[in-house]
């Protein structure tokens, strides 16, 4: 689908930016973030821009940028890169902000593109493109079909978990079982699924990876090692890690994960001791900042000349902070993550007057693979903006929620007699649901009639039938869409 975007509410940016980057303290001691408006304006322009250089394909899903063009690199745009949820991520926050349609159009398209997903079980990033995409999806407009493919993505992720080990297997290139930092936060997408499905399981896999990491990842001087390898029985191979400097260096981004993750877990399963370990986490994160508050892609190297910043790291962590704010109420961490805020809108981190399609410059991918524009720092970046206005109760543009016109492949499929069907109707119609042989012809007509837009469960008996395939078919407002369920007697 390709729209104009629109401009009137860009903000020119210039020069005028950077006056408020060292705020002053409000009266109760919490620093403020001035430059919302020309961050916001800057980021639709960069929006806009990459939606083009796209040729709104919404089949591409951009990663980071080349160091050398400034344009999203193209060997990085595929479903199945563990970044291809931040950019529909992005979208759906611009939308949270602006309330504008068009930034939910292109949201919705860019994150049911996704879809396929949510059932590819190469890695433990599973959570990282469904929960930016689909979760922001479910949060904002509500539509079922969002929640069903949640649920699918935890199914899948949850086959990663080895009880022996008590954790997720994140990758399968390297090692043995390496478990990774990072994997922390695709735990939400477990948890949360629990919470609103009623799996518990989900919820004791999450716990028990949780645990395991905080056993093994974490030094007691609050800092994380990027990866732990272990043998079948659960004890640790190796640890190091593979984009900071050294084994036992601090890989700047994996610390922003161990801060977001720990701060996450604790929302889900209230015990202290992941709050804990978030907030020495941060704590060694923010004493060791530089004066712009964004680190060294790793806090402990020491060449000079592979010295990058990783803008992302700092993007993560001051989103992370907030919520430590919320659970603490102590303005360390708010106005840590303030300084972070205002100093990544300077000229110094956000792409203004540049080439470089992404909203904040100066990333590191891994040691040696340093400034770049990423699509997580955009992300992170945005969702830190909103988390800092809604503890500020700053005024959010009212949003409808909506549902999506869509049919659910039945549950469970192949069935006996009895099956589900979750379907939804993005606006009010006549509705008709019929299910087709396979030589085509119609043998049943299960809904014919006028309904409300929403969500639907349908129940389908289908005693009297044959085993066999058939085929269903959901009609309404000149639009269908046709799935195949199989019936074993
Ligand atoms: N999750 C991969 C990275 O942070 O680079």
């Amino acid at each position: 689908m390709k729209q104009t975007i629109l401009t009137s509410a860009l903000i020119p940016i210039c020069c005028l930016f950077f006056s408020s980057v060292y705020a002053q303290d409000s009266d109760n001691g919490l620093k403020e973030f001035h430059a919302f408006p020309q961050v916001l304006g800057h980021a639709q322009t960069k929006l806009a821009e990459t939606l083009e250089e796209l040729n709104y394909n919404a089949s591409l899903h951009p990663g980071h940028t080349d160091r050398n063009t400034g344009l999203w690199d193209t060997r990085f745009l595929k479903r199945s890169e563990w970044t291809s949820g931040f950019f529909a991520g992005t979208l759906w926050y611009m939308y949270q902000l602006t309330g504008e349609t068009q930034w939910k159009d292109y949201a919705k398209e860019w994150t049911e593109d996704l879809e396929s997903t949510a059932n590819l079980n190469i890695d433990h990033d599973t959570g990282f493109r469904i929960s930016s995409s689909f979760g922001n999806a479910y949060q904002l407009i509500q539509g079922q079909y969002y929640q069903r493919i949640m649920l699918r993505a935890a199914n899948t992720l949850a086959q990663r978990y080895d009880p022996k080990i008590g954790a997720i297997k994140s990758w399968d290139w390297i090692g043995n079982f390496p478990v990774i930092i990072d994997n922390l936060m695709n735990l939400e997408l477990l948890f949360w699924n629990a919470e609103n499905s009623g799996n518990s399981e989900w919820y004791n896999i999450a716990l028990s990876h949780a645990e395991t990491s905080l056993k093994h990842h974490m030094r007691p001087d609050g800092t994380s090692y990027h990866i732990v390898d272990f043998d079948d029985s659960g004890n640790v191979n190796w640890k190091g890690t593979r984009q900071g400097y050294g084994p036992n260096s601090v890989w700047a981004r994996g610390q922003a994960w161990a801060i977001y993750g720990f701060t996450m877990i604790y929302r889900y399963t209230g015990k202290e001791k992941f709050l804990d370990a978030a907030i020495r986490a941060a704590d060694y994160f923010i004493d060791n900042l530089p004066d712009d508050f964004v680190p060294i892609y790793d806090f402990l190297e020491p060449v000079t000349t592979v010295q990058s910043k990783d803008a992302s790291a700092s993007a993560i962590a001051a989103s992370a902070l907030f919520e430590i704010y919320e659970f603490t109420n102590n303005a360390r961490y708010f106005n840590s993550a303030v300084n972070i805020l205002n100093s990544l809108s300077s000229e110094q981190f956000m792409s203004v007057n540049s080439d470089i399609s992404s909203i904040l410059k100066q990333s590191t991918l891994h040691r040696g693979h340093g400034n770049v524009g990423t699509s997580y720092a955009d992300y992170y970046f945005l969702e830190a903006i909103i988390r800092y206005r809604k503890i500020k109760q700053a005024e959010f543009p009212r949003i409808g929620s909506q549902s999506v016109f869509y049919l659910d492949q039945n549950f469970p499929n192949p069935f006996n007699n009895t099956t589900q069907i979750f379907y939804s109707i993005e606006n009010s119609g006549e509705v008709e649901i019929s299910i087709y042989n396979s030589a085509g012809r119609k043998i049943r007509q299960l809904v014919n009639t006028y309904l409300p837009a929403g969500s639907y469960r349908l129940d389908f008996d289908a005693s009297g039938l044959s085993s066999g395939v058939y085929l269903y078919v959901l009609r309404s407002n000149g639009q269908s869409v046709t799935r195949k369920m199989t019936l074993i007697k």
